[in-house]
C-alpha cells in the first residue's frame, strides 16, 4: 500500500481547495481531512454542507495521472466511488449513482468532487469525498435526499477507521487501473444504481444500459445506443432525483 501523507485540520475552507492551492509542494497521495469545512464545495458550483461529525477528505494524485489518457480521468472518480461503496457495504447495502454519488436506497450518503489541474495535459487531480457518517439531522433543503451511516446503524463510526479502509480499497483498485486492468467496470456495474432505469438526459428519454469500458454511461435512445459523458441524469418513472 502507498504511504499516504495525511494532513488533518479541525477547520478549513475546503480540503479540495487546500490541495489545489498547494499541490506543487505536496507529494502524490497526500490526503487532507478536516472535521469541519467552512466553504465545502459540491458539484456544479453547489455548496457542500460540512458540519462536524462527517468525513471530509481529498486525495492528491500527481505523477500517476500524467500517464493516464484524459478521457480516462473521470474513471478515477468512479474508482473512488467504488472504494467507498465497498467499505460501506460492510455496514449497509449501498449503490453508486454514476458519475459521483453513493446512495442508500434513494438517499445520498456520499458525494465525490474530482477537480483536475491541467494546462495542456493533466498535472494533478484532486478527488474530494464527503461521506455522511455521524450527522443525524440535515437542513430542510436536503433532508429528504440525504442519509448518514448513523441514520442506518444507530451508532457513531470512527472517522479515521473508515478513512483508512477507504484509502486501502482505493489503493488496490487504483493500482490495477494504472496497469490497464478494467476489472473495476464489472464491479461498478454490479453496484450501479442507474442500470436498467429510464431517464431523461439532455432532452431525450433513454434507458440506461450500464457503465461502459471507459467509465461512460451507456444509454439506449430512440435512435440507438449512445454514450453520456457527464451532467445531470433525471430519472423518470417512479424514481427520485437525488441531490
Ligand atoms: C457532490 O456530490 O456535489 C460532491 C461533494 C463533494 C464534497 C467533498 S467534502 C471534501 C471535499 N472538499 C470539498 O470542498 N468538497 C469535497
Amino acid at each position: 500500500m502507498h504511504d499516504y501523507n495525511i494532513i488533518k485540520f479541525k477547520t478549513i475552507s475546503s480540503t479540495n481547495t487546500y490541495l489545489k492551492d498547494n499541490f506543487e509542494s505536496l507529494p502524490e497521495f497526500t490526503v487532507v481531512t478536516s472535521d469541519i469545512q467552512t466553504g465545502g464545495k459540491g458539484r456544479m458550483g453547489r455548496e457542500w454542507q460540512s458540519d462536524e461529525g462527517n468525513l471530509y477528505f481529498s486525495i492528491l494524485l500527481k505523477n500517476s495521472v500524467n500517464k493516464i489518457k484524459k478521457n480516462s480521468i473521470s474513471a478515477i472518480t468512479l474508482i473512488v466511488g467504488l472504494a467507498v461503496t465497498k467499505v460501506l457495504n460492510e455496514y449497509t447495502s449501498c449503490m453508486i449513482k454514476w458519475p459521483n454519488d453513493v446512495l442508500v436506497g434513494n438517499r445520498k450518503i456520499c458525494g465525490i468532487l474530482c477537480e483536475a489541474i491541467s494546462y495542456d495535459k493533466v498535472k494533478a487531480l484532486v478527488i474530494g469525498v464527503g461521506l455522511n457518517l455521524n450527522q443525524t439531522t440535515f437542513s430542510n433543503e436536503i433532508k429528504s435526499k440525504a442519509i448518514s451511516l448513523k441514520n442506518i446503524i444507530n451508532k457513531d463510526s470512527d472517522k479515521i477507521n473508515i478513512l483508512s479502509k477507504i484509502l486501502k480499497q482505493f489503493d488496490l483498485e487504483y493500482a490495477k487501473f494504472c496497469k490497464g486492468d478494467k476489472g473495476y467496470i464489472a464491479q461498478l456495474n454490479k453496484f450501479s444504481y442507474l442500470n436498467n432505469k429510464n431517464a431523461y438526459i439532455k432532452g431525450e428519454n433513454v434507458k440506461i444500459l450500464g457503465i461502459d469500458d471507459n467509465g461512460l454511461l451507456k444509454v439506449e435512445a430512440r435512435d440507438g445506443v449512445k454514450l453520456v459523458t457527464s451532467g445531470e441524469v433525471t430519472l423518470t418513472d417512479t424514481y427520485e432525483v437525488t441531490k
